[in-house]
């Protein structure tokens, strides 16, 4: 397929195939950006399966590897993890019309600033997704439960915002627009940085560390400590935040994060873009952030094991 696109989503990881396969069905003209042609190649010919509410729909939807027969997309998505985002979005160029808008709702600080510095800045726009979904195999994802976008413009572009928006709303995903892009991003990095560790290192799942007592005396540490370091960076954090990463725990109770879903499966993790840049925000500005520093090392000795292990 080549012609026009109104959205390309980059990443058939289990947020990129869940919203490719809402968008289509909401009639979008949507294609799937992968980087390993075989899987690609099933995806399209299969489409992406999806389960919810206990029932099975398999969605078509035009997946590829190669973004110059894709077509010209005038949004992309990105839902790749944020060690891969420079490498995803200089692939994605091809298929991106020239006055594209960017999206990303990946986990973890410091990925628009990466796009940016491929993508002009104005074109670009950051925000959250509070959707939980597991990837079962490829192109088949589990949704754990529907929850909402929250995206602004770093730029303070409100056309841009107002476009996506419309986008969003056609494509059935629910979503809020905000100005305030960088406390949104941050508040999300809290959430990641106090469950996603604890929950990768001990195996538990996400609703278990608010009923162990020193692991939810150790979650709320983490979020003191992230919180004095974004309140550092210039950041709104709200005083609750400790609740309401317990309250996440408690709605989210059932779900293995995403972190412990990567070393179960022996992959990178997203930890030097959550606990580890926390920590070297920290040390920019001359201060420490002990707790993060050493769950990113205790994480990175879990995924050197994951990926030694056969
Ligand atoms: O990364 C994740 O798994 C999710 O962002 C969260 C909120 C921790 C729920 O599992």
């Amino acid at each position: 397929m080549s012609g026009e696109l109104e959205a390309l989503i980059i990443g058939p990881g289990a947020m990129g195939c869940l919203h490719a396969a809402l968008m289509a069905e909401a009639g979008l003209e949507v294609a799937l950006l992968d980087y390993r042609a075989e899987r690609a190649a099933r995806i399209a010919e299969r489409g992406i399966i999806v389960e919810e509410d206990g029932e099975k729909r398999t969605v078509p939807i035009v997946c590829g590897v190669d973004p110059s027969t894709m077509g010209s997309a005038q949004y992309g998505i990105i839902f790749v993890k944020a060690y891969d985002t420079v490498e995803a979005v200089t692939r994605a160029v091809p298929a991106l019309r020239d006055d594209a808008s960017m999206l990303t709702l990946q986990n973890g600080i410091g990925n628009y600033e990466r796009i940016s510095e491929i993508i002009p800045p104005a074109r670009v726009l950051a925000g959250t997704t509070t959707t939980g979904a597991t990837l079962l195999g490829d192109g088949h994802v589990r949704v754990a439960g529907r929850g909402s976008v929250q995206f602004g413009s770093p730029k303070g572009n409100p056309r841009r915002v107002r476009a996506t928006e419309a986008l969003l709303a056609r494509g059935g995903i629910e979503h809020e627009t905000t100005i305030a892009v960088d406390d949104v991003l941050w508040a999300k990095a809290i959430v990641n940085a106090a469950i996603n560790p604890l929950t990768a290192l001990t195996g538990l799942r996400n609703g278990m560390l608010v009923e162990h007592d020193e692991l939810r005396e150790l979650m709320r540490a983490v979020v003191r400590e992230a919180a004095t370091v974004a309140r550092a960076c210039g950041i709104f954090v709200r005083e609750d935040i400790g609740m309401m990463v317990e309250s996440i725990c408690g709605a989210t109770a059932e779900n293995r994060s995403s972190m412990l879903q990567d070393v179960t499966a022996g992959k990178r993790t997203e930890i030097d873009f959550i606990n580890g840049e926390i920590a070297r925000r920290a040390e920019e500005r001359e201060r420490e952030a002990p707790i993060c520093r050493l769950l990113t090392s205790l994480i990175h000795g879990r995924e050197q094991a994951g990926l030694t292990e056969t």
